[in-house]
């Protein structure tokens, strides 16, 4: 049983299902570009139309309502807001947002605003991107402008989701966009994030009018250590992928080790003086992104280096610093995108993030499996495997809870399926199946369990 002020939500992100985005002077983003670059997304496909969710906000309100979501978790396309990144702001945009908020709220659901989910302004990616101290700064007068539009009625903001994949995916390994390869690029983009993330809570709170929550969302990579390497391994993947997020926002201060252990990639002159100071903003709560582990062992320097920590090999790495690392497979079973099922991972990762950083309450913003769904001839789409993955992270969410970590809500990704980032429509997430030539919205099993989860709180079979 959970409590009865658990959330239980949903989550989407504005690249992933908008589509529409040449409407109302929405301009490019690096996804843009970057899935309309051959060979770079699966199938060729990009998020031209995606859900086509800009054009059927109702009908999808609707959806969440006849769910009966307590909170929706969407993200702000900074290209609909400022559309050349710096500058001038496009009213249709933030009105978008606007219809899309009051329209939560007139059916009850709680509005949690994203406002970066990876769709960087291209104009801003061609000025240098996140490597750039510019971009940190762009993105603060932009929270600003969206702060002062929304900032009467959103409940929590959380200004950036999983900072880890837009440096090292979109700077490192060149799976994500922008898709450059850079390990120097990549740890001067985490900076800047962090920078982005700390002014953009400052802005946000000079502006905002009604008490919200100030948050940011990362993605923990929760770690095994193989053999008696494993340990050394696992230090160095923690510096990069998580402490290089947390120290500096939850405790002002970049790790010695993560310093220490990148001094050949770069010497961090990136950082400022003030600078941690500014990223170190209180907040109310940390978003917690949660699907899977990784296993890893330092390198023998002989065999073949493996390189499974479930992205996808576009050629560049994102482990700047760690070329000693690697990463091996791991026992199954495993969704549809490869990642293992690992449910006890994620409340291990809550018992920790609850003991090294006391007092701060966690929200889950993402958990959720992507499956080959198959619709039956009476239009159903039975999808007992996610319902089970669902389940069992729920159950590990309420273990975490039992031995009192503060644990605030849940929000399932996604609620519809969409536009899989370097995979394409090939991988489905959604609890709402999309037929993506009709662009009918279909409620899979799985979405009636939730529902009843939200209406009980309580977790049944
Ligand atoms: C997370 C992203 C989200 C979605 C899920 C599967 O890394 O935040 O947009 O792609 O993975």
């Amino acid at each position: 049983m959970f409590g009865p002020d658990f959330v239980f939500g949903s989550a989407t992100a504005s690249y992933q299902i908008e589509g529409a985005v040449a409407a109302d002077g929405r301009r490019p983003s690096i996804w843009d570009t970057y899935s309309h670059t051959p060979g770079k997304v699966w199938n060729g496909d990009t998020g031209d139309v995606a859900c086509d969710h800009y054009n059927r906000l109702d009908e999808d309100l609707d959806i969440m309502a006849s769910l009966g979501l307590d909170s929706y978790r969407f993200s702000v396309a900074w290209p609909r807001i400022v559309p050349e990144g710096t500058g001038a702001v496009n009213q249709p945009g933030i009105d978008f947002y606007s219809r899309l908020v009051d329209g939560l709220l007139e059916r009850g659901i709680t509005p949690v605003a994203t406002l970066y989910h990876w769709d960087l302004p291209q104009t801003l990616e061609d000025a240098g991107g996140w490597p750039a101290r510019a971009t940190a700064e762009a993105f603060a007068d932009y929270a600003a402008v969206v702060g002062r539009a929304l900032g009467d009625r959103v409940a929590t903001w959380t200004t950036l989701n999983e900072p880890w994949c837009s440096a090292y995916l979109g700077y490192g390994s060149g799976a994500h966009a922008p898709g450059r390869t850079d390990g120097a690029d990549a740890l001067a983009a985490v900076h800047h994030l962090n920078l982005a993330h700390g002014l953009g809570v400052q802005a946000l709170r000079s502006v905002v009018t009604n008490e919200p929550d100030y948050s940011v969302t990362l993605n923990f990579h929760v770690l095994r250590g193989e053999g008696e390497t494993g340990p050394a391994a696992m230090q160095k993947i923690d510096a990069l992928a998580n402490r290089a997020f947390t120290h500096p926002i939850l405790k002002g201060e970049y790790p010695a080790d993560l310093i220490a252990q990148t001094a050949e990639v770069t010497d961090w002159a990136f950082v400022r003086p003030g600078d941690l100071e500014a990223i170190n903003q209180p907040l109310d709560v940390l978003g917690v992104n949660y699907y899977s582990t990784a296993r890893v062992r330092l390198w023998d320097g002989v065999s073949p280096r493996q390189n499974s920590d479930g992205h996808k090999d576009m050629g560049g790495s994102p482990w700047p610093g760690a070329s000693d690392v690697e990463f091996v497979p791991q026992p199954g079973p495993y969704t549809d995108m490869g990642w293992n099922i690992e449910p006890a991972g994620l409340d291990e990762l809550l018992g920790a993030l609850h003991e090294e950083f006391p007092g701060l309450p966690l929200m889950i913003t993402e958990n959720g499996a992507a499956f080959a769904d198959t619709v039956t001839d009476a239009g159903d789409i039975h999808d007992p495997d996610r319902i089970d993955y669902l389940h069992r992270h729920l159950a590990a969410v309420h273990r975490a809870i039992a031995r009192g970590v503060d644990v605030r809500g849940y929000f399932v990704w996604s609620l519809f399926d969409n536009f899989e980032w370097g995979y394409g429509y090939s991988k489905r997430f959604g609890i709402v199946r999309v037929d993506y030539d009709t662009l009918q919205r279909t409620p899979k099993d799985s979405a009636g369990w939730f529902a009843e989860l939200v209406a009980s709180h309580r977790l049944h079979a």
